[in-house]
């Protein structure tokens, strides 16, 4: 594996794809490692093109898409890239690691099969109910006439059972236990809606199934019972496929903060900031997720022969010690992973590459299986507050010069991960707003709370016009309610 790259480096040449925040965190963690010459970053962003051993790569196409994904399979041939990284899920999606292993090529993401996993919520939560995975119920509908019924059903017997304007927490002041309407397909976040009255439950049905506002996203949807707790992420690495004992291995667990403002109030966004390990996530709660979640989830794998070569992200609902999943998405997570990989003290290098080589790492492979890898964990926390443009989660500013004390920054010990941030048109001038969530700070810490205070003044520390950001990410404080996944 070990080749000179163009400037004489020994190594492997690696490329990210995606051009968020997660990935300059992923693209910076795989350019640490001593195994790695180069990272490539398709497109990635402002914060890629200045990282150390990193270049970013304009193919000038739709990424997703058909020719964008055989441009990135080209690419990788040609540059003689040992190892991708896919970051998002469109691409995992429409296949694009299928096409990276057709070219016998090594890559870290599932394929098309098991991306369904994420891209179907219908595929998913019937796999978790034939596996057995703890998960809130619910119901599929692929007719709005079905669906309206039963919602109209569900709240007649919800307002008997608790009494009009009474009830619990739950029920925000209502009386009525709220329902959760997830449109089936990927919608870039806008698929969940937590429905306190009917009104909000039809209302969100029409928009899904009679208005189409998803597409096709929306023509089959889940209604979902509503679980009060503490959202938790888990991101894991796994390698299973069909032959070969399987195996998830799973990270420390993070928490993101997915609505607009302080509290849970206001919209829901992609996550406003992350910090890890997720404060309250005891023991306890580990034993019980990998007993009613990782488990079942392994057996389901192996069970249906999935080839499963990636990462995979548990989206959890906390009740008591009660772990619940929400959702599976087949990617690490955003802003999770800023907040993750800072804290891990194992090679991510060969961790990427032991899941891309799957049952071929054992044996003549440069790196151990990945049941085999050590995986250590820095002690302390990680904050990472997202700074977001005036607008975002609607309509957002953009091409906004963003100022960096970085004398300032460096001493908080954070690192800026750029998200929606690209650079000016003259080389070395500095990063520019181009997207909703700009960039992250991700300030380390002994503890939680010397984690926040950092990223807090390291935000101090960066400013462009409408800058917004949220004060309480990693509070202990718990505004999970609003959000149950995208
Ligand atoms: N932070 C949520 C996600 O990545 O889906």
């Amino acid at each position: 594996m070990s080749s000179p790259d163009s400037s004489g480096r020994e190594g492997m040449n690696v490329l990210v794809i995606g051009s968020g925040g997660r990935e300059h965190a992923i693209a910076w963690k795989l350019a640490q490692s001593g195994r790695v010459a180069r990272v490539y970053a398709a497109p990635g962003n402002g914060g890629t093109a200045a990282e150390a051993k990193c270049e970013n790569v304009n193919l000038g196409r739709d990424l997703s898409g058909e020719e964008g994904q055989e441009a990135l399979v080209a690419f990788a041939g040609k540059h003689d890239v040992g190892l991708t990284v896919v970051g998002p899920e469109e691409p995992l999606a429409l296949g694009i690691a299928d096409r990276f292993r057709a070219a016998g090529l090594a890559v870290a993401g599932p394929g098309r099969d098991a991306a369904r996993l994420e891209a179907s919520k219908a595929f998913s939560k019937n796999f978790m109910k034939r596996y057995g995975v703890r998960a809130p119920a619910s119901r599929e509908f692929s007719g709005p006439v079905e669906a309206l019924a039963y919602v109209k059903e569900h709240f007649a017997v919800s307002r008997r059972s608790t009494g009009s304007g009474g009830g619990n927490g739950a029920e925000r002041g209502s009386g009525w236990l709220p329902l959760v309407i997830k449109a089936d397909g990927l919608a870039a976040g806008k698929g969940v809606v937590i429905a306190p009255s009917p009104e909000t439950a039809e209302g969100a049905i029409n928009a899904f199934m009679r208005d189409r506002s998803l597409g096709k996203a929306g023509d089959t949807v889940l209604i979902e019972d509503f679980l009060e707790g503490r959202e938790v992420s888990i991101l894991a690495a796994v390698d299973a496929g069909p032959g070969r004992a399987g195996i998830i291995r799973p990270f420390i667990a993070a928490r993101d903060h997915k609505s607009r403002f302080e509290g849970g109030a206001g919209p829901n966004t992609g996550g406003m900031g992350a910090i890890a390990p997720a404060p309250g996530f005891t023991e306890a709660c580990r034993e019980d997720f990998t007993a009613a979640i990782l488990e079942p989830t392994l057996r389901g794998l192996e069970a249906e022969g999935i080839d499963y070569r990636g990462f995979i992200f548990f989206g959890l609902m906390i009740s008591g010690e009660r772990c619940y999943l929400l959702e599976y998405n087949v990617r690490l997570g955003d802003p999770e992973t800023q907040a993750v990989l800072p804290l891990l003290d194992s090679d991510f290098f060969e961790l990427c590459y032991a899941i891309a080589l799957g049952g071929l790492s054992a044996g003549s492979s440069p790196v151990p299986a990945l049941k085999d890898l050590p995986l250590r964990w820095k002690p302390g926390a990680v904050c990472a507050p997202v700074a977001v443009a005036e607008g975002y989660p609607g309509p957002y500013r953009k091409g906004d010069p963003i100022f960096i004390d970085r004398c300032r920054l460096e001493k908080t010990g954070a690192k800026l991960f750029a998200a929606g941030a690209q650079q000016g048109p003259v080389r070395d001038e500095g990063l520019y707003t181009a997207g909703g969530r700009v960039l992250a700070l991700a300030a380390p810490g002994a503890d939680a709370r010397e984690a926040r205070s950092r990223a807090y003044a390291a935000l101090e520390a960066v400013s462009f016009r409408g800058m917004g950001f949220r004060r309480d990410i990693g509070l202990a404080r718990e505004d999970a309610v609003e959000t149950h996944g995208r």
